[in-house]
């Protein structure tokens, strides 16, 4: 197998990049990758380019360097990862989440159709549901509700994605998954801006009163239902991904500290997010039946191993924060905190 990943240079698509060449070592591995401001190299560091891995620096929406990279790799089967991913990004500036999420998966999409791959797969998000009231579960069948740029841009990239399946018989699979957390995530995303915060003993900006509720997938467990979606998913069919761990945001950040070992005096509740989901919560029944998977690792072991990822890494966080995110760091997260009010519950 040839396999495409794009945005494997990102938290997810690198994790999911490493997994891969672990369990599949025969694979051909392509990371097609555009190198924003959340796309590293140095998060594939260990995994040096040769005849099985190779990486090649690009943009999805651009039609001739994604043809050309699917045929001379010969590629067989693409697992598209590559987004603009932050929902308050997605805030300040629309446009390049519908440049990206929806003009470049329309790009890849028609790629794939003239490559006559054997799958797609379209990594999508719990976000397209939109919220949840205090009970309820999002299945596949949810009414798509997007709240945030971001989340209607990947509703988009899925409908098209399935009308691929529909209109030519393109063979894909969309993956709707919860929060991802685990090693080499972004620090503009909850748990490693907080824990880098509490790191430096600086607040921890918590949005409203802290009570939205989000489902905690740990990153290796999704690329583990990434691979059996590849392989066994069913064409044209969708599969909710969830990881069993609901937690109010305002209690995963008191556990951040607590692990840490530092004081709930660092948290300000600031403004909240305009639009903000109330909660997610995802019923994975189909992917369990149909391909026996289920989330493995437990959320409190895997917080702790995230923080000690962050901890033991202090190079790693600090060069992906100096570069362009800096200027964002600053007038966003310093923003909404010299503005932060209210007291914790
Ligand atoms: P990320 O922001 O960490 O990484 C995105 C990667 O895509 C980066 O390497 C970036 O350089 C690359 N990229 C961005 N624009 C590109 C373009 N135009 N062309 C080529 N490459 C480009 O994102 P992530 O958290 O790893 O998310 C990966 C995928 O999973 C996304 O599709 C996202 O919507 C989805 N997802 C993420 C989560 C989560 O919790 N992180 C949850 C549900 C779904
Ligand atoms: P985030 O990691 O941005 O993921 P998403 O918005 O895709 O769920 O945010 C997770 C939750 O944490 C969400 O309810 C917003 C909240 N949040 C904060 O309270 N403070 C922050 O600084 C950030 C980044 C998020």
């Amino acid at each position: 197998m040839n396999i495409l990943i794009t945005g494997g240079c990102g938290f997810i698509g690198s994790n999911f990049v490493r997994f891969l060449a672990h369990v599949r070592p025969a694979w051909k591995i392509v990371n097609y990758d555009k190198l924003t401001y959340a796309g590293n190299l140095e998060n594939l560091a260990d995994l040096a380019p040769g005849a099985r891995y190779s990486f090649v620096r690009g943009d999805v929406c651009n039609r001739e360097l994604v043809e050309h990279v699917l045929r001379a790799h010969e590629i067989s089967a693409v697992v598209h990862l590559a987004a603009e991913s932050h929902v308050d990004r997605s805030i300040l500036d629309p446009h390049v989440f519908l440049s990206t999420n929806v003009l470049g998966t329309q790009v890849l999409l028609e790629a794939a159709l003239r490559a006559q791959v054997s799958k797609f797969v379209q990594v999508s998000t719990d976000e397209v549901y939109g919220s949840l009231g205090e009970t309820g579960a999002f299945t596949e069948t949810s009414p798509l509700c997007p709240s945030s740029p971001y989340s209607a841009s990947k509703a988009g990239a899925d409908l098209l994605a399935l009308s691929f399946y529909r209109t030519y018989g393109l063979p894909v699979s969309v993956t709707r998954c919860s929060n991802n957390y685990g090693r080499f995530q972004f620090p503009e995303k909850l748990i490693p801006l907080m824990i880098i915060q509490a790191l430096g003993d600086q607040p921890l900006p918590v949005y409203g009163d802290g009570g939205n509720v989000r489902d905690w997938l740990h990153v290796e467990d999704h690329c583990e239902a990434l691979l059996a979606v590849l392989e066994r998913g069913r064409a044209g069919e969708i599969y909710n991904v969830g990881g069993e761990a609901e937690r109010r945001n305002i209690d995963l950040v008191k556990q951040i500290l607590a692990i840490l070992g530092k004081p709930e005096r660092l948290i300000k509740f600031v403004e909240d997010r305009p639009g903000h989901d109330r909660r997610y919560a995802i019923h994975a029944g189909k992917i369990g039946a149909e391909l026996g998977w289920s989330p493995r690792r437990r959320l409190e072991e895997g917080l702790r191993e995230t923080a000690g990822f962050y901890v033991d890494n202090p190079g790693w966080w600090r060069r992906v924060m100096s570069g362009e995110y800096r200027s964002y760091y600053e007038s966003q997260v310093r923003g909404r905190l010299m503005g932060a009010g209210g007291s914790p519950t």
